[in-house]
């Protein structure tokens, strides 16, 4: 039996936690990773201590593939998951990507509801419910932990979804997936729904029912947890709820509100909640996508107490404003830690305490720049030292390297950008004027390495810490033949922070080796 099996059996109020950040979160536009973040991801999710992994869907594109696989390969604890249409080709992608990871398992999945199967896949119910067979049946060649899904299993009609379930069941699927693929139901209906499938599948006890909601209505949260009240032992959620569309369940809010609400819901995950800050961060600075500030848990405003009422009430007793302490969730306030005359060794030993391991050379260019950090900027707090040190990690391997910038900018103009890059080696520089100093900027670059098919998409900063003399972190996303890259700076000038932002990005462009496979492209629109 599969492992999640075990662990719903040893304790029947267990909640297996299946993210799908990587998947479904990374499919919706502007949430593309590289392999690269892909897998750093991957392993901040197993430390963070989810059940299962989905990967990706290996038959979308050759790099969809490789990132499953490179993710089976790094992950240690986790349950690894590869997503595949009801085809044999889908299947015996996602069986072969998966290989290499410890705990595999195959999610397969077709449409079930009406409109689905008339106009989706054009096929009548009987079609479908041969597919079902077939397809868990042949992923159970490859593993024994075999997840079945019904897309738009909210709008099926309970007769169909009960053959449909069974079907799977008999084939040897151990987790039955009811997605509300399009965020339509609503918390009591889909309760019911759950309810229903256990009450009438005559076999539904030798499955776990998981809930996968999506986000439409703002309820995906709600309704999984409904799920959850009518006996679904897994939830399938992401973290900051990225995903198609209006998202999916928020992974956060549905741990944070097992845990907080324990005397209500008596349910229990293996979620390490300290991690949640660190691992919504990552992703908002690989992705892009800045959580809204009032998001419950991951949002910066989710513990800030600002009225005079609430603050008073605080000092008096933490109760009185505050459901869950910020340290349960792994928000710490950022710690004062070096300043102007720390030498090599004390940076040495911070960002080995931090988690950093670099290479000589990276090492060495990170002094540099924290030593003019630290000219320009008194106090030095844990989140410069990573902002800054990430900046140096992610720029060890660029084709094209940030040199220098002076920029003239200010009311009277015009804004003119002096802009020196190395390509490979080899300096270059350009002098261009533009609207504003950014545009100058980004122009330079242009005129540098010509890239006229990619557009930008986002421009975003934001501060480091507090105080006006706080790092920037800057995020540019460029769009290139429908596929979009993300590139982070960081320095204590937001222009100069500008510039490593759009190279990297455009770094990202030119080895993009990512490329639809042609036999899919068509018909691999998001499930
Ligand atoms: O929303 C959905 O129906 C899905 C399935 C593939 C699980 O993402
Ligand atoms: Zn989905």
């Amino acid at each position: 039996m599969t492992r999640a099996f075990d662990k719903v059996k040893n304790d029947p109020n267990r909640i297996i936690i299946f993210d799908t950040t990587l998947r479904d979160g990374e499919q919706s536009p502007g949430c593309s990773m590289n392999l690269e973040e892909k897998l750093k991801m991957a392993v901040l999710l197993d430390d963070l201590g989810v059940d299962v992994i989905e990967a990706g869907f290996p038959i979308a594109s050759p790099g969809d593939f490789e990132a499953v696989n490179e993710i089976a390969k790094v992950v240690k604890n986790a349950t690894v998951a590869g997503l595949c249409r009801a085809k044999q080709a889908d299947i015996e992608a996602s069986g072969n990507a998966i290989k290499p990871a410890g705990s595999k398992r195959i999610h397969t999945f077709i449409s079930t509801s009406p409109l689905h199967m008339k106009y989706k896949l054009k096929m009548g119910p009987n079609s479908v419910i041969e597919a079902v067979h077939e397809s868990v049946t042949l992923a159970r060649g490859f593993t024994d932990d075999v997840e079945w899904s019904a897309e738009d299993a909210s709008r099926t009609e309970d007769d169909f979804l009960c053959q449909c379930v069974e079907t799977a069941i008999n084939a040897g699927a151990t987790t039955i997936n009811i997605p509300d693929t399009v965020g339509y139901a609503i918390p009591e209906e889909y309760g019911r729904q759950i309810k229903m499938l256990f009450e009438r599948v005559p076999n539904i006890d030798k499955a776990i029912i998981s809930t996968h909601c999506h986000n439409d209505l703002g309820l995906a949260v709600a309704n999984s947890l409904a799920g959850v009240e009518n006996g679904a032992r897994q939830v399938e959620c992401t973290i900051n709820g990225i995903g198609e569309r209006a998202g999916n369940a928020a992974l956060e809010e549905i741990v944070m509100t097992l845990r907080t609400r324990h005397d209500a819901l008596p349910y229990k995950t293996g979620i390490d909640t300290t991690k949640i800050t660190k691992t919504s961060r990552t992703l908002s600075t690989i992705t892009g996508f800045s959580v809204q500030p009032n998001k419950a848990i991951v949002g910066a405003n989710a513990f800030a107490h600002a009225s005079g009422i609430h603050q008073d009430g605080m000092l008096k007793n933490n109760q009185t404003y505050e459901i869950m302490t910020p340290e349960s969730v792994g928000l710490k306030e950022s710690k004062l830690v070096l300043a102007k005359h720390s030498g090599r060794a004390a940076f040495k030993s911070k960002l080995e305490e931090l988690g950093f391991d670099l290479s000589e050379q990276a090492f060495q260019d990170a002094f540099v720049r924290f030593k003019a950090l630290a000219d320009r900027k008194k106090q030095i707090f844990e989140d410069d030292l990573i902002a800054l040190v990430e900046d140096e990690v992610i720029r060890e391997n660029e084709t094209v390297r940030f040199v220098s910038l002076q920029v003239q900018a200010g009311s009277k103009g015009p804004q003119i950008a002096e802009l020196c890059v190395k390509v490979e080696g080899e300096e270059k520089c350009a002098k261009v004027e533009g609207n504003g100093p950014v545009d100058a900027i980004f122009k330079a670059i242009r005129e540098i390495m010509p890239h006229e098919d990619a557009r930008l998409q986002l421009y975003q900063v934001h501060a480091v810490t507090g105080g006006t003399d706080a790092q920037a972190e800057v995020t540019v996303r460029l769009e290139e033949g429908g596929k979009t890259v993300n590139g982070q700076g960081a320095d204590a000038d937001t222009l100069v922070a500008s510039a490593r932002a759009y190279i990297h990005a455009l770094n990202k462009l030119l080895t993009k080796r990512e490329s639809m496979n042609p036999q899919t492209a068509g018909d691999m629109a998001a499930p």
